[in-house]
């Protein structure tokens, strides 16, 4: 099945369409032996991202979604049954700012008349750490958002993304080439820490789908999108099997960590989120439920993302700055 024009068929707006998540949703529901129509939103209808997405029949959207734009934000889901909601943490770094642009886009789906909203969340590693990490603002804003969509009045559900695969080119993920040519992987944390992996592009749509497609819409369920929980030290070992190269884990100090990402040209308080991220990881673990039954298909592992992915470019630059 393709995307369909036909009027009958469920509209579904789809924030972040260009990007990873909204591009895996917008690749799922295209896949789907239900029909669907898209209408899919960004900033730029003429990027090739956006001109790829007409093809599959998108209704392509230019909207900019900041509070600045209220008005015609209130408008973009105007006639939508459903709305996929994400907003992008890192191409600002400023909590407040995400917090607002996730509360803008929950008031604006709403206002459009949606039937259900699914947003992309994190949980509050504030809460799961006992106030103990309260500066992992990633996570803990989109969570301040979650709490707003579910007293909104509308239908709502959060479908948190797992650890992208994509966060292994770049720092803090990267592993670091020694000096014998081997690479190593070094972070804060146990080698027994166990990240939710998940191929994004390809497997995030396929769960936001299953939401959609489910009986009665799950109002207040809260969905973990991701392959398998796989230790750092698994992964580095599979990672080594996949590409013949030898890659280590090296557990570091936290002092460490910071100096790497210090030196590397992250902002202060990048450097102090990322690192109670990763030691929150150690100490309370990554929490996920357990993986929706019922998914179109399995999600790619680890073993076989890293076998698909042309790791070249890592092995040449071991690390750059992240996006
Ligand atoms: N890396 C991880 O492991 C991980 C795990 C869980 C969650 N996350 C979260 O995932 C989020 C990023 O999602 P992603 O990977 O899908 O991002 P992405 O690939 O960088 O794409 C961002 C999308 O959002 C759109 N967008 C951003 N700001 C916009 C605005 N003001 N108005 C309209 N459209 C806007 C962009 O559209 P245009 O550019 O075309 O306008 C683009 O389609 C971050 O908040 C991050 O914290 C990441």
């Amino acid at each position: 099945m393709t995307i369909t024009q036909d009027g009958s068929a469920p509209l579904i707006a789809v924030v972040g369409a260009t990007g990873n998540q909204g591009g895996s949703v917008v690749r799922a529901l295209a896949d789907s032996d239900k029909p669907y129509r898209v209408r899919g939103f960004t900033r730029d209808p003429r990027k090739p991202a956006a001109l790829e997405l007409s093809k599959l029949g998108v209704a392509v959207v230019g909207v900019t979604f900041v509070v600045e734009n209220k008005d015609e934000v209130n408008k973009a889901f105007t006639g939508a049954d459903f709305a996929f909601l994400v907003t992008n943490f890192w191409e600002h770094v400023d909590i407040d700012r995400e917090i607002a642009e996730g509360k803008l886009l929950i008031d604006a789906a709403k206002a459009g008349g949606v039937s259900g909203i699914v947003w992309s969340g994190l949980p509050s590693i504030s809460k799961i750490s006992g106030g103990k990490f309260p500066h992992v603002w990633h996570f803990d804003g989109k969570a301040v958002v979650t709490e707003y969509g579910r007293q909104a009045g509308v239908p709502f559900v959060d479908v948190q993304a797992g650890a992208y695969g994509t966060n292994f080119f770049n720092l803090p993920f990267a592993p670091e080439k020694q000096s014998d040519g081997s690479f190593a992987l070094q972070l804060p944390v146990n080698p027994t820490t166990a990240i939710p992996f998940i191929d994004t592009t390809l497997d995030y749509g396929i769960f936001v789908r299953y939401v959609l497609e489910l009986p009665v819409f799950p109002d207040g369920g809260e969905f973990a999108a991701y392959a398998e929980n796989i230790s750092v030290k698994d992964l580095t070992r599979q990672w080594s099997q996949a590409t013949g190269k030898n890659i280590s884990f090296a557990q570091i100090t936290v002092e460490e960590f910071k100096q790497r990402l210090e030196s590397a040209g992250f902002p202060p308080h990048i450097v102090l989120d990322l690192s109670e991220a990763l030691v929150s990881w150690d100490e309370f673990g990554w929490k996920v439920s357990a993986i929706p039954q019922g998914l179109v298909r399995s999600p790619r592992k680890w073993a076989d993302f890293v076998k698909a992915t042309d790791w070249s470019k890592l092995w040449e630059t071991t690390a750059g700055p992240r996006k």
